[in-house]
């Protein structure tokens, strides 16, 4: 009966639950590429709203390159930001929830599952407001399974309480596969879009949305199981790549191996190929480490502790990686770096966002600041309150240190300003082209650069007499 009632059922309006680094990007790509289509993304964030809603683009909550531009010619004409969740709801055609899925810190699965107190808060809203026919499709990354949750709560109202009229709902999984700095690029121009469901109808609903700009074959369609899993399993993949050249750039470093030459050996093969081998501070981001952690609580729960064990590891080597990193600083400081100033060249997790969820720096920030380190930090994109939110965060009993222990630093020339080190944590640009002579001068010798992200040529550092330690290479 349902496919029958939606045979000739078109999608007008688009609702996106969350106003996050996915929802805004992918909702502004899809008002962009189907302006016959009308997108509102609602979050229950106000602050956010107001923020997407600003006339000034530069206030954007989330800084994205191509962003700004797509959100300039689309906004208000077919891409709307709204705190009217109802009634958005009650509008839409196809709802996408978007929302956070952190992983889970306290009860049954804490530190491993995910918490999905803000996925089902969606499908029970939807539940009760959505109207007629609704394709509800889960874009968040979830725990296998999850849309049978949905579908669930979905179905407890079969009925609008103010029409009796029946509601019926198709869920719909369709994660994303997007990276934060080239979102834009990767949501115009995708490897794969992949639609795990299990009514044709409302696939082929989503599918036509897609097929507006993305060739038929890229879109993969499955079940929804799969479609789940292989989302969990791309980041698992991705940050296992990153784990193991990692673990390879610590080699190098003992035995004068060069990381960058071990990477295009290794990747100039076919089958390894040459991408995400670049080493680092270990990654960060909001997700690869909770869908591991979720990937490996899944494992244990159906009992296959080797399978956990072994995706476990790729998260184990990513702290030691932070850990290592945090030692390098100190013991080539003399063991000791109490009191003295250490410069910070990035906080973001990686170049091109202000996003600093889970970014190394945080953690190799915290170690230095417990040795008594003073930090200057700079970074093109992130701002005061974010760094000392996540410093707060990681670590709760050190209000005390709010900014007399780290300052932010807007002109990148003042953190060199008597530093005994500059550590580069993030692969800005900008950091490539130091004028590492003028730098030099403003440091208190013997001073020393830390490149975590081999971005540094080591010919402008030699003669300055700085000494310079590169991740992979060592010295
Ligand atoms: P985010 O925290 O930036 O955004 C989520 C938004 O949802 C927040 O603004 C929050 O206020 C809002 N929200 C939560 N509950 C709500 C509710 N009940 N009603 C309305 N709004 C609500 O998160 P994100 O980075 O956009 O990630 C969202 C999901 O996408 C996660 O599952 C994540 O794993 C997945 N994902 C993220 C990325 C990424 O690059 N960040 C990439 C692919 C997939
Ligand atoms: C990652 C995936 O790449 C996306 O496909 C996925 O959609 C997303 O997670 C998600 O689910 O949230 P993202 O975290 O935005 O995207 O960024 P990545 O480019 O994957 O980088 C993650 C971390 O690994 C960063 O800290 C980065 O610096 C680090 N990294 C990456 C390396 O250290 N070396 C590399 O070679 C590649």
């Amino acid at each position: 009966m349902q496919e029958n009632n939606i045979n000739h059922f078109r999608i007008n309006k688009i609702c996106c639950v969350g106003a996050g680094y996915v929802g805004g990007p992918t909702m502004a790509v899809i008002a962009k590429k189907c302006p016959n289509i009308i997108v509102n993304v609602v979050d229950i964030n106000k602050n956010r709203i107001d923020d997407w809603n600003s006339e000034d683009l530069s206030k954007l909550p989330i800084y994205e390159p191509g962003l700004a531009e797509i959100i300039a010619e689309t906004k208000n004409k077919n891409l709307f930001f709204s705190s009217e969740i109802d009634k958005c709801i009650e509008d839409a055609d196809m709802i996408f929830i978007s929302v956070n899925t952190p992983t889970k810190t306290e009860g049954i699965g804490a530190g491993q599952t995910i918490d999905l107190t803000w996925v089902e808060a969606c499908a029970r809203i939807i539940s009760n407001k959505a109207k007629g026919y609704t394709v509800v499709v889960e874009k968040s990354t979830l725990p296998v399974k999850t849309a049978q949750t949905i579908k669930e709560i979905l179905n407890s109202s079969r009925r609008d309480i103010n029409t009796n009229n029946e509601k019926t709902f198709s869920v719909l999984s369709n994660p994303e596969f997007l990276a934060e700095g080239t979102a834009i690029e990767n949501l115009v121009n995708p490897d794969r879009v992949l639609i795990g469901g299990d009514d044709n109808n409302s696939i082929q609903l989503l599918k036509d949305i897609y097929l507006n700009w993305v060739p038929e074959n890229k879109i993969i369609c499955t079940n929804l199981w799969s479609s789940e899993l292989s989302k969990l399993t791309a980041n698992a993949f991705l940050a296992q790549r990153v784990s193991s050249i990692n673990s390879i750039s610590a080699i190098c470093e003992a035995t004068g191996a060069n990381i960058k030459e071990v990477s295009k050996a290794i990747g100039m093969d076919k089958r390894i190929g040459g991408k995400f081998l670049n080493p680092g501070p270990g990654f960060g981001g909001s997700c690869f480490k909770k869908d591991i952690l979720n990937l490996v609580y899944l494992a244990r729960y159906f009992r296959l502790d080797e399978v956990a064990d072994f995706w476990e590891k790729v998260i184990i080597l990513n702290n030691w990686q932070q850990n290592r990193i945090y030692k390098i600083i100190v013991e080539k400081l003399f063991g000791n770096v109490n009191g003295k100033k250490i410069a910070f060249l990035g906080f973001s997790f990686k170049a091109n966002t202000n996003d600093t969820r889970e970014s190394s720096a945080i953690n190799i920030g915290n170690y230095l600041l417990k040795e008594g380190a003073k930090l200057s930090i700079h970074d093109p994109k992130v701002g005061f309150k974010q760094i000392e939110d996540a410093f707060l965060t990681i670590d709760q009993d050190r209000n005390n240190i709010k900014n007399s222990q780290w300052e932010k630093v807007s002109n990148i020339i003042d953190v060199f300003e008597g530093a005994d080190a500059a550590v580069v944590l993030t692969e800005w640009s900008e950091y490539r082209n130091i004028n590492w002579d003028k730098v030099a001068n403003l440091m208190r010798k013997p001073a020393w650069v830390f490149d975590t992200r081999s971005i540094i040529e080591r010919d402008k550092i030699i003669n300055t007499g700085l000494n310079l330690w590169s991740i992979g290479l060592g010295f």
